[in-house]
């Protein structure tokens, strides 16, 4: 049933392509985004005027992820909130409000009481969830389920990038019904993030650097991940996997905050991966992140550096360069994601932890 893998975890790393791919299948029409169930006039759709993202852990990753597409392509504005947060705030919500409930299980507590309070507001409610009938999807207006497959492994691999991909479906029919993109419009963006599965099985054919790299510093006693941009919730969500997984002190920053504190944790030999962006498109952003780079190498830490294939500008400061497939800068999470997934997953195999079943973690959080 691990078809072959020590881990479930790590066959649903290798699964994640026919994850995504499943999840895009049945939603576009040639026409437009289709959701799997809407309790909801199109014209509700339309009217919406502010989107908040509600979710725990790895689902919220996906929601920061998705807020730089939603809010491109919709001009809406978009706040993205932990669910424990969300629900004991007194959130501004009215009956154009659209919160999306992002949840693998649809059973997580806090994200199901977010939903409650959201609709006693009059919000309307979508649910982007991997388990069909599940309470969160039950209680919504809308859903858009994900087809990543169970998950087994309690880490979230195949349902976050599931997540990312079914969010970004979200933002497409709200742009849709909005008016903010043409249909051919959403078409080529559809076809973009078809073409992401591909892009994510070369990503796997190319891991043993990551796994060799993961043997090699096992023993460090914290790992930081810097990213901007959509590279900034990757680096929570990497730094989210080695702390579950390998009990290690992990921490993501946005490279851009180093200088108003963090860089005063580096330190000779610290590890600290950073996500890079796509040197085409954003250049400025790729060389604010060459220069953060430059200053942590110079005060010693030791850098590993995912970055697009061909990005020569950052190779002198990688001491390890991992490189991935260009790919739109919006989608670049898909890609990038991976092999932080797999140098967790590899950490912890190498300090002798079950990576399906970490310590004090449990796969559905049904109690605050
Ligand atoms: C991290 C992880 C958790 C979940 C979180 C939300 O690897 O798996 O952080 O993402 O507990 O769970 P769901 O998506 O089921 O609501």
């Amino acid at each position: 049933e691990k078809g072959g893998h020590e881990y479930f975890m790590l066959k649903e790393i290798e699964e994640q392509p026919d994850a995504l791919a499943n999840t895009l299948r049945g939603h576009f029409d040639g026409s437009g985004i289709v959701l799997d169930e809407q309790r909801l006039a199109d014209q509700d759709l339309r009217d919406v005027d502010k989107v908040f993202v509600v979710a725990c852990g790895s689902a919220y990753h996906s929601g920061l992820v998705a807020k730089y597409a939603i809010e491109h392509w919709t001009r809406l504005p978009v706040e993205v909130e932990l669910a424990s947060e969300f629900r004991y705030r007194d959130p501004v919500l009215d009956r154009d409000t659209l919160v999306v409930a992002v949840s693998q299980s649809g059973e997580t507590a806090d994200t199901l009481e977010a939903v409650r309070h959201a609709r006693e507001q009059k919000a309307r409610v979508l649910a982007v969830c991997n388990t069909n009938g599940a309470q969160i999807p039950r209680e919504s207006d809308a859903v858009l389920y994900t087809h990543a497959g169970p998950e087994i492994g309690v880490a979230s691999t195949k349902a976050f990038l599931a997540q990312i991909a079914a969010n970004y479906l979200v933002g497409l029919a709200l742009a849709q019904a909005r008016g903010t993109k043409y249909p051919d419009e959403v078409a080529r963006e559809f076809a973009e993030l078809e073409a992401m599965p591909a892009a994510v099985r070369k990503v796997l054919s190319t891991t043993e650097q990551v796994r060799d790299l993961g043997r090699r510093i096992a023993d460090s006693k914290a790992v930081l991940f810097l990213g901007r941009h959509v590279g900034f919730p990757v680096a929570l969500e990497g730094a989210l996997k080695l702390k579950e997984l390998a009990y290690m002190h992990a921490e993501g920053f946005a490279a851009g905050e180093l200088k108003h504190g963090p860089i005063a944790l580096i330190e000779d030999g610290l590890p600290v991966v950073v996500v890079m962006p796509s040197p085409k498109g954003r250049g400025v952003l790729h060389a604010k992140l060459v220069s953060n780079i430059s200053e942590i190498q110079a005060r010693g830490a030791r850098t590993i550096v995912i970055a697009e294939e061909g990005d020569d500008r950052v190779r002198p400061f990688a001491d390890e360069l991992v490189e991935i497939p260009a790919v739109p800068t919006l989608l670049q999470p898909l890609v990038s994601t991976v092999p932080l997934q797999v140098l967790a997953a590899e950490i912890a195999r190498t300090r002798g932890y079950d990576v399906d079943k970490p310590r004090n973690l449990a796969k559905s959080v049904t109690v605050e």
